[in-house]
């Protein structure tokens, strides 16, 4: 069928609820990159003058100040945008800041997103010194024409190198995040890259499709033709193949575009796709909470006013309805290798999942896409290479979301 794969990328997603209402993640949104590449739509702001960089910090810890938080998260998960961009005595700073408002040191796990043209062995040493247990580095390729079009500003080398600078500072949890599926990419090209990851020995890696998202440069030049997709058909082949490669080497394919090695799967992404509360801060961030979903403010400037003056830095808020909620949950827990238990849903959100999807699970069973198990739902293999249609099926229109 022509839809292209299913892809999904470790920002937080638009609703989760508690699976366990005292378990709470945080999400902390650092929105500074040295470029800001063509194909990226998340939250980040190129800025040249660092005195935003202290603001974005004293305003982060004014939105900290007057949030609700879990005494102790579950997960930290420190975003962007790109943290290591910040300056060694800033980043520190960060981290001193966050450790005064939750107790770091009894999270699960607390990532930090580290670019290989910014992380070094000084600002690796300085985050786990504070309490960062898992880092995740955005390499997407290593080759320099693949690097050029996604505007990396680092080189193959340059990433290979900064994945032993952590290693050299101790890390002992690190994934790496690629991207496949560019124009013009041959399977081939493909297997280049992950034989070369797979070389740097990461404990977790990520393998997303190339989305062409609204509003990015990348869009326009695909609106403008400039850019051609690859076939739909090499697409898959490269998805398919990256599920072969790593188990091959002993990665655990827990989610459609997660890998888990000797570091298990992130333990944030999954209570994530597991429908755990998370509180998200930072400008554009956003968190859920007994199903009330908020998302901050994105302009820096706005987002920095409203904290500082001790005011709620959100841009909308939003009740889900059970059935949103029931949708969601369905079309996050679907990606799970494990699948997703419509009866721990019913529990939680208090409605009839049977009644309301029946027909679409029979539909989905019958095309031989997803599979039963008692009350637990699942991929098939088949339905692994259409889960983006499988997970949008669940998510109820809006008319009867109520
Ligand atoms: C928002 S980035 C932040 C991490 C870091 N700043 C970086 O540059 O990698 C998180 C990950 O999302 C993935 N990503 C972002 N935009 C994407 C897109 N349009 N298509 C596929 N993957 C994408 C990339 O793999 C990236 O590593
Ligand atoms: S992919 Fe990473 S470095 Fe590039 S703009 Fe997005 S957040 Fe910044």
């Amino acid at each position: 069928m022509s839809r292209r794969l299913a892809r999904v990328r470790p920002k937080p997603p638009v609703a989760v609820f508690a699976a366990n209402s005292t378990a709470t993640s945080l999400y902390v949104h650092v929105p500074f990159c040295v470029v800001k590449c063509g194909y990226c739509d998340f939250t980040s702001y190129v800025v040249e003058d660092t005195s935003v960089h202290d603001m974005f910090l004293r305003a982060l810890d004014a939105e900290l100040s007057s949030t609700t938080l879990p005494e102790s998260p579950t997960t930290i998960f420190i975003g962007g945008g790109t943290p290591s961009h910040l300056a060694p005595h800033r980043l520190e700073e960060l981290l001193k800041i966050l450790g005064r408002h939750v107790d770091v040191s009894g999270c699960v796990e607390v990532s930090m997103e580290a670019n290989p043209e910014s992380i070094d062995e000084e600002k690796a040493a300085i985050a786990m010194r504070y309490g960062v247990s898992r880092f995740s580095m955005g390499v997407q390729s290593f080759d320099p024409s693949r690097l050029h079009f996604l505007d990396r500003a680092h080189t193959g080398q340059r990433a290979r190198e900064a994945f032993l600078e952590l290693r050299r500072a101790g890390a002992a949890n690190a994934s790496i995040d690629l991207i496949f599926g560019l124009p013009g990419q041959t399977v081939a090209q493909w297997e280049g890259d992950l034989e070369i990851a797979l070389e740097m020995q990461p404990d977790h890696l990520s393998c997303y499709s190339l989305t062409y998202e609204p509003g990015t440069r990348l869009h326009r030049d695909l609106r403008l033709g400039r850019v051609v997709p690859v076939e739909e058909e090499a697409d898959r082949a490269m998805f398919l193949r990256t599920r072969e490669l790593l188990a091959g080497a002993g990665y655990h394919a827990y989610e459609i575009s997660n890998f888990a090695g000797r570091g298990g799967p992130c333990r944030h992404n999954d209570h994530y796709w597991l429908q755990g509360d998370y509180v998200g801060v930072g400008p554009g961030a956003s968190g859920h909470r007994n199903g009330v979903r908020h998302t901050n403010l994105k302009p820096i400037d706005a987002w920095g006013r409203a904290a500082l003056d001790g005011l709620p830095p959100v841009a909308t808020a939003e009740t889900l309805t059970p059935k949103q909620r029931v949708g969601e949950a369905l079309w996050l827990g679907i990606r799970r290798r494990d699948g997703v238990d419509v009866a721990a849903i019913e529990r939680r959100v208090g409605c009839p999942v049977e009644s309301l999807l029946g027909k679409v699970f029979a539909a989905h069973v019958a095309n031989g896409w997803i599979e039963r198990d008692g009350t637990w739902l699942r991929l098939t293999s088949a339905g692994l290479l259409v889960a983006d249609v499988v997970g949008s099926d669940y998510l109820l229109p809006a008319d009867i979301a109520s």
